[in-house]
């Protein structure tokens, strides 16, 4: 296991929500080795290694509260030191570090895409990537197929592609594990798997924070580059991709960018009946109100994105998968449900049918995480003189023993310890892209505009035939 960890963006947003308690709390578990140390690289000037720790101590507690724990974190900032440099230049970034990679060495690029290659230029004329330094690297991995593709190829030069880990913290989430548990573990969900028993697919992820804060990098992302490029194309490819012969990084990763190659690309003449653009205005949140999103001048994005994807292969041949992100939305609220097709002849309370509701199973991500299966039951006793049924939630997870754990606790470890199977190849987020760009070129040609939604809401009107049925009531509520 590696024993440095060599931090970049140490002064970021995600260095004190996420990074800097994940590793405290790894800390407090025994998980990390011995003499492990922590290297913080920003370009931000402090007066010593001491008011950086003070600094970043106050900054964790006021971001990550509870979630990050008070003695790990004070035991974690005595083995932190602190190294301000230009990211930019590699010629500084090479003569600024001084850092031994005894120990083995983990370095990490919570930046923006485009410091990716000058850092990791600096690393290897520092030696800091010599064999068996390891380079892992946030999410986005640049704006679309080309800028990707030329991150991709300048890290090759620094570092061969068996040492770098390309992060997306939905992979380190338990229940996203659990997801292949599920479908890898039981003959009951293998045998039904397909577009025979499948009615649909729907992944949502609702948010109700803003863009708050991140204007600058959000204008130019948007919801569709920010949540569907990543986190919302890997849990289709974990849902998607077909059963992998075992699971080993390369062979799990085969088959999800076979399932990635399959999406079907959107163009300007499915654009409109295919997808929904919105963007928050402004509104009330959890009974507050806030304001709208600012776009940058001269830019036009996206906050909400609602997008029918159809996976063009055996398996999957007219099953939609309903893709559904936002902010600013009604709730909090990341969900996967595979609906099922209804039963094929309905023996119960005819002819309403009121109650006939499809199986469902529901993977639960946020707020809480867990996994439940909706069958039908009857509703027993004597004074029913016919047989009525009712949806019945079968609570299909393990009853939480421990604490939940921040996903980057998980994956900072595989990291450490070289195992690959948790982070995405090269060659996936390539695929990711090509998609990605195919719908952004379908927008531009059909003219498709983010359409106004009030904060607090569900998105966009026309966007509602996206969202789960199981949500769909809620939805289509008056507001
Ligand atoms: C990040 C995005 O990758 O994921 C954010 O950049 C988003 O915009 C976040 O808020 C959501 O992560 P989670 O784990 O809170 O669902």
């Amino acid at each position: 296991m590696h024993e440095q960890f060599l931090l970049f963006g140490a002064t970021g947003d995600l260095a004190a929500g996420q990074v800097v308690p994940a590793l405290a709390n790894l800390l407090r578990d025994r998980l990390l080795p011995h003499g492990f140390r922590l290297h913080a690289v920003a370009k931000t000037r402090f007066d010593s290694n001491d008011a950086f720790r003070n600094w970043l101590g106050e900054r964790v507690s006021k971001r990550a509260g509870d979630a990050a724990d008070a003695d790990a974190l004070r035991e974690l900032l005595k083995r932190t030191d602190y190294t301000a440099v230009d990211l930019s230049r590699p010629e500084a970034l090479a003569a600024g570090l001084d850092i031994k990679s005894e120990g083995g060495l983990l370095s990490y690029l919570a930046v923006p895409p485009d410091l990716f290659v000058p850092i990791a230029q600096g690393l290897k004329q520092a030696g800091l990537l010599d064999d068996p330094a390891r380079l892992l690297l946030e999410k986005p991995i640049g704006r679309d197929l080309a800028s990707a593709r030329a991150i991709n190829a300048a890290i090759a030069q620094c570092v061969p592609e068996s040492r770098v880990f390309r992060l997306d913290h939905y992979l380190g989430k338990a229940t996203v594990q659990n997801l292949l548990a599920m479908r890898f573990g039981n003959t009951l969900l293998e045998a039904v798997w397909s577009r025979r028993w499948i009615e649909r697919v729907d992944i949502l992820v609702a948010e109700t924070a803003g863009v708050d804060g991140r204007e600058q990098y959000y204008s130019h992302y948007g919801a569709l580059r920010d949540m569907v490029q990543n986190h919302m194309l890997q849990l289709l490819c974990l849902i998607a991709m077909e059963p992998p012969s075992a699971l080993d990084a390369d062979t799990v990763r085969d088959n999800k960018l076979m399932a990635l190659r399959a999406l079907r690309p959107l163009t300007a003449d499915t654009a409109a009946s295919e997808s929904v653009r919105g963007v928050y205005q402004s509104g009330v949140v959890g009974a507050q109100a806030v304001g709208g999103f600012t776009q940058l001048e001269g830019q036009s994005i996206e906050t909400f994105v609602a997008l029918r994807a159809h996976i063009d292969n055996w398996r999957w041949a007219g099953v939609p998968f309903h893709l559904v992100t936002g902010k600013r939305l009604a709730e909090r609220s990341t969900q996967v449900v595979v609906t099922f097709k209804p039963v094929s002849h309905w023996l119960f309370e005819k002819p309403q049918r009121q109650q006939a509701a499809p199986n469902r199973l529901l993977i639960r991500l946020q707020p809480e995480e867990n996994i439940e299966l909706q069958l039908m039951s009857s509703l027993a006793g004597p004074e029913w003189g016919a047989m009525e049924l009712q949806p019945l939630p079968l609570d299909l997870s393990m009853p939480p023993t421990r604490r939940r754990r921040i996903a980057y606790e998980r994956l900072f470890l595989d990291a450490l310890n070289g195992r690959s199977a948790l982070f995405v190849r090269d060659d996936e987020v390539e695929a990711a892209w090509r998609w990605i760009d195919s719908i952004d070129s379908a927008w531009r040609d059909a003219g498709c505009e983010a359409i106004p939604y009030v904060a607090g809401s569900w998105g966009p009107q026309q966007a509602q035939a996206f969202l789960p049925q199981s949500l769909a009531r809620v939805a289509r509520a008056p507001a």
